[in-house]
């Protein structure tokens, strides 16, 4: 069932969204090579803990940690380990939810530790922008599948893959509700978009090929072949012209 939000709710989205992007200039300020990434999360956390808000993830179906922290071939829910250190040429996501006043919001950054290989680059830019190509199709009386298809054409049209086994997901009260939002569809597919509806969208896109793998850690999500991955993600609102994004910074 998908819950659509009164305005109410989306006022405290964008406050609890305004926070998660502070806690992103923050890590922007701070991520640094050499840096590990249990540190990155500490600081996360207490970041989040000042804007009397609650990381998301923490707890969440057991997971221990504030942020999940994904480097070169992990596509998402990477644990932030002490000994995951940030080396030049490497690329971080970085996924961050905040809980605020009975919400959450969800938000994930790729960031290139200089100097980047320039597939590399273009995988972190085209990643970014097909997050972007949904702006206009993200509205009351499009379908699900207009979202999906902006998402996939990009990426595609790119030469590089999207993840087809993870999905971006409606959030809200829980962290995730429904809708499952494939990053790949059709467009004119799927249930027709209403005015609040509010959805986090993270395509995750790959150099290689589309599949993934588990790690034994239970979490950590890497690309079948090794080659690298990136993400980039925003909570959004539907509106009836088009989404607003809650969680961008400046
Ligand atoms: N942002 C992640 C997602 O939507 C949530 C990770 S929850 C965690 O898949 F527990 F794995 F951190
Ligand atoms: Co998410």
């Amino acid at each position: 069932m998908i819950i659509i939000k009164t305005p109410a709710d989306i006022e405290i989205m964008k406050r609890g969204g305004k926070i998660l992007s502070r806690v992103f200039d923050v890590v922007k300020e701070t991520i640094v090579i050499g840096m590990n990434a249990e540190a990155l999360d500490t600081i996360v956390r207490n970041v989040i803990l000042g804007y009397d808000a609650e990381p998301s993830f923490l707890g969440y179906r057991g997971y221990r940690h504030s942020t999940c922290i994904s480097k070169n071939e992990e596509i998402v829910h990477g644990i932030p380990y002490a000994d995951k250190i940030f080396l030049p040429g490497d690329i971080v996501s970085v996924d961050i939810g905040v809980y605020y006043q009975g919400f959450h919001v969800d938000c994930a950054r790729t960031f290139m530790m200089e100097p980047v290989a320039p597939d590399v680059e273009k995988l972190v830019r085209v990643t970014q922008e097909s997050f972007f190509e949904i702006l206009p199709v993200a509205k009351a009386g499009n379908r699900l599948g207009d979202i999906s298809s902006a998402i996939q054409t990009c990426v595609e049209k790119n030469g590089l893959t999207v993840v087809k086994d993870l999905y971006s997901h409606g959030v809200g009260r829980e962290l995730h509700e429904d809708p499952l939002i494939p990053n790949y569809g059709k467009r004119g597919k799927g249930i027709v978009l209403e005015a609040g509806m509010t959805f986090a969208i993270e395509p995750m896109v790959n150099l290689g090929t589309s599949d993934i793998l588990t790690l034994p850690d239970k979490w950590t999500i890497i690309t079948a072949d090794r080659k690298w991955s990136a993400h980039y993600e925003n909570t959004i609102c539907i509106g009836v012209d088009g989404p607003e994004v809650l969680t961008q910074s400046n």
